[in-house]
């Protein structure tokens, strides 16, 4: 088992029956792991000419805004409903347990602008996709996405179609 992969806690019947919820706050919080975690999420991009990281709400906050330091570029959050201010823009998605939104400022990226899309899990790819259609949506480019953990029983890589590259280092 990788280091990373020790540090992720599987709590069986999470949020819900038959759900294995992938716990990754031991890794977060082991100062060396968590920090090998952030070079090697950060690896593929280095030189890609990445300018916006956008970390989806919340966990992919932790890894995004890390993330967005190590690639020199800005950190955009990507938020659930009503957190931010108006003017925003967002669309809605389903999520493994319920549905949900993402929002962002209207102009929270530029026209053409090489974004980065990141979070802790792909699960069914809901979260993802809405969140690449967001970005879509306010004109940047999409550079591609990366997340920790994938789980690949639940199909969302296969929804992630188009050239964008997308990244994980953990697989269940
Ligand atoms: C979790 C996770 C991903 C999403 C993945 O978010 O952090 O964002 O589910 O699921 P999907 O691929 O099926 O869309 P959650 O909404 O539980 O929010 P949190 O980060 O605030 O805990
Ligand atoms: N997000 C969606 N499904 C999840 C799971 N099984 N564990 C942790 N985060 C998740």
């Amino acid at each position: 088992m990788s280091s990373f992969a020790s540090l992720v806690r599987a709590v069986p019947d999470f949020p819900g029956p038959g759900i294995v919820f992938r716990d990754i706050t031991p890794l977060l919080a082991d100062a060396g792991t968590f920090a090998r975690c952030i070079d090697a999420l950060a690896e593929p991009w280095l030189g890609q000419g990445v300018q916006a990281v956008c970390g989806i709400e919340s966990r992919g906050f932790i890894f995004g805004a890390a993330l967005a330091q190590k690639l020199n570029a800005g950190f955009v959050p990507l938020r659930k409903p009503g957190k931010l201010p108006p003017p925003v823009t967002g669309v809605d998605y389903q999520l493994e347990y319920g549905s949900d939104r993402l929002e962002a400022r209207v102009d929270a990226l530029k026209p053409g602008e090489r974004a980065l899309i990141v979070d802790d899990v792909l699960a069914t790819g809901g979260t993802l996709l809405a969140a690449r259609a967001l970005v879509e949506q306010l004109g940047a480019r999409l550079a591609g996405a990366v997340v920790l953990i994938e789980l690949d029983a639940l199909g969302g890589r296969l929804r992630w179609t188009g050239d964008a590259p997308l990244h994980s280092l953990l697989h269940y």
